[in-house]
């Protein structure tokens, strides 16, 4: 089969209606322990508190601590892994690393220009580490002298003035607190195979619980009194439980309005999930979330890291994570001296240059109506009697003929959101085609601003049988499942298009298509790169078990992955589930489903 045989399945409609009581998220519905700071919230409270974070849509992280003076090397040696991670890594003894902290003097330091960079980025939030799993806090505390003004030169709070400057330019601020890892107070925890008490150094030895109530809670009170966030971002929630978590969740009263992820640990969800380093394949359900990202390999400074994600990949993330109902929190990881480095900035400066113009199709909206659009995403403001649709355009048609699918509102006007220039609708069949200019005002995304009246009604177009019967179902219309350690991704357009990186078993991959008839089928992928592995194939209750063999060269090659059968004509869902015993990975180009015998109409 040739790979892009791939691109010409033909599809299905599906009517769907976009009412706008819809679009408001739907009541927390969530049982057992409270999910926010206020035990006793109605929907509509819930929504007023989450407002300004859905209108935002992007944020800057910022890792910073004491892990920017080694900067990855400890005694001359480039230490692998995250950069906030070298004490653990390098298992640093706590005496060696507090002698950083009497190097780290960030006189460079200027708060306002931190947020003016992130303002002109078109951020409206930032989030930083007021205390990482090394212990250190940014801002001066009575619960533990590891902090900036009782080990460093600088001596001078760090978060307060980050706080105001936030404020003071209209951007929300957040605090990150790593709760339960602290490496340096005795008793924190240590995350990677250590017993509770346990380190690497005597100085770790302590117990938990005394470190929680003795350093983590009053902290925390601190934040909360002292500083008075707009977002407490709790972190990595290793040996925590119920009874160690509620102490922590409950000082959150302290600061009503206030907005938390969900890793506290011990049961609480928190208001937002936090996908890390991925995009997942839809958002999550009515929860609100957030992707954190790296704009390099690392979230705290290394010097040597120079693996920037060029601007077209920053740009087209946020608009992915937008058009799937998130937020994009995107890091800077600055010097010791204070500064944000310089490939950091510049890759901001664009992405804001972008915003000024598209801004409106990014702030405020909500995800896309469509199933999938082959060309780029698609954000939306509904009211009550129509609304905006926002294409956003990333692989502009050299025909000019752009084909919104399944569109069935009734389009009252359209335009070049960046020139203004109009542009023509036509009902074409099941969709509607955009008459566009010849050339694509922005090579990364452009955005077209289309006006309808009505209730916004879209059909969800699923992938349906070519007329021999088969399913072509290719990377590009695969849905990719990844976990906080899994990278699968897409990489490639058209022709070229693979899942890559699927070397981790908790990533899975699945298609949405739509049978006309039950039956049985039998399952075929094109794989390509050497690995192999055991995998599930999943159809409703169906699924078979099939190998995929490693194989000596990385040509595509065709696997047989045996039979499943569509229990009921309709929407079905195929899935791949690595076996997490015996994976390697390998490149998936897309699978085909051919019809074995056909049961019922
Ligand atoms: C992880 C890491 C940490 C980083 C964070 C960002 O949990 O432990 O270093 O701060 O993710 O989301």
């Amino acid at each position: 089969m040739k790979a892009n045989s791939f691109l010409k399945s033909t599809l299905v409609k599906r009517l769907l209606n976009f009412a706008p009581t819809a679009l408001v998220a739907c009541a927390l519905g969530i049982s057992g322990l409270a999910a926010t700071a206020v035990a006793e919230e109605t929907k509509a409270e819930r929504d007023a508190r989450m407002a300004w974070f859905r209108e935002a849509k992007f944020g800057m992280f910022i890792h910073w601590g004491v892990y920017a003076v080694p900067a990855g090397t400890y005694k001359g040696e480039q230490v692998k892994g995250i950069g906030e991670w070298i004490m653990l890594n390098a298992k640093i003894p706590v005496a060696e690393y507090h002698d950083f902290a009497k190097q780290f003097n960030p006189v460079k330091y200027n708060p306002d220009d931190w947020v003016k960079i992130a303002k002109d980025a078109g951020m409206k939030y930032m989030v930083i580490t007021s205390k990482h799993h090394d212990g250190f806090t940014l801002f001066p505390s009575d619960a533990s002298k590891w902090n900036v003004a009782e080990a460093t030169p600088y001596k001078k709070d760090l978060i307060t003035p980050l706080c105001e400057a936030a404020h003071k330019q209209g951007l929300k601020f957040g605090t990150y607190y790593s709760q339960a890892q602290d490496w340096n107070n005795p008793g924190g925890a240590k995350a990677h195979g250590y017993k509770e008490g346990d380190g690497w150094d005597e100085a770790h030895k302590g117990s938990f619980d005394d470190y929680l109530a003795k350093v983590a809670v009053p902290q925390v009170r601190e934040i909360l009194t002292r500083i008075k966030p707009d977002i407490l971002w709790w972190d990595t929630p290793v040996w925590m439980n119920e009874q160690r978590a509620k102490p922590l969740h409950d000082l959150l009263a302290l600061r009503p309005g206030i907005i938390t992820n969900n890793r506290l640990g011990g049961g609480y969800k928190g208001d937002t999930e936090t996908p890390e380093q991925f995009i997942p394949a839809t958002g999550f359900g009515d929860r609100d979330w957030e992707t954190c990202m790296t704009m390099n390999g690392t979230w705290g400074y290394k010097s040597y890291d120079d693996n920037w994600k060029p601007t077209e990949t920053l740009i087209r993330n946020l608009v992915d994570i937008v058009s799937k109902g998130g937020n994009y929190l995107l890091n800077v990881g600055p010097t010791a001296e204070g500064l944000i480095p310089e490939p950091s900035i510049q890759r901001l400066k664009e992405v804001g240059a972008w915003m000024k113009v598209n801004g409106d199709a990014i702030y405020g909206t909500t995800a896309s109506p469509f199933w999938k659009l082959s060309w780029g995403r698609c954000t939306k403001k509904v009211t009550s009697d129509g609304g905006t649709l926002y294409l956003h355009v990333f692989d502009w048609p050299a025909d000019g003929k752009l084909v919104v699918p399944g569109l069935r509102s009734k389009v009252t006007s359209a335009r070049v959101l960046a020139t203004k220039e109009k542009v023509s609708a036509e009902p074409a069949g099941e969709n509607v085609v955009l008459n566009l200019p010849s050339k694509a005002p922005d090579a990364i995304a452009s955005v077209i601003e289309v006006k309808f009246t009505g209730p916004l009604q879209v059909e969800r177009i699923l992938p349906i049988a070519q007329a021999d019967g088969r399913f072509v179902l290719g990377a590009e219309l695969a849905d990719i499942h990844n976990s906080l350690r899994a990278r699968a991704h897409l990489e490639g357009r058209g022709a070229n298009a693979r899942i890559t990186r699927w070397d981790n078993p908790e990533a899975r991959v699945s298609w949405d298509f739509n049978a006309v008839t039950a039956g049985r089928y039998l399952v075929k992928a094109t794989v390509a790169g050497a690995g192999g592995g055991k995998l599930a194939v999943v159809m409703g209750k169906d699924s078979s078990n099939a190998e995929v063999p490693a194989a000596e060269s990385k040509e595509d090659r065709i696997v047989d992955l045996g039979t499943v059968s569509v229990a009921k004509a309709g929407d079905c869902t195929l899935e791949l589930k690595p076996d997490k015993e015996n994976w390697k990975g390998f490149d998936l180009r897309g699978v085909t489903l051919t019809p074995v015998q056909s049961v019922s109409k």
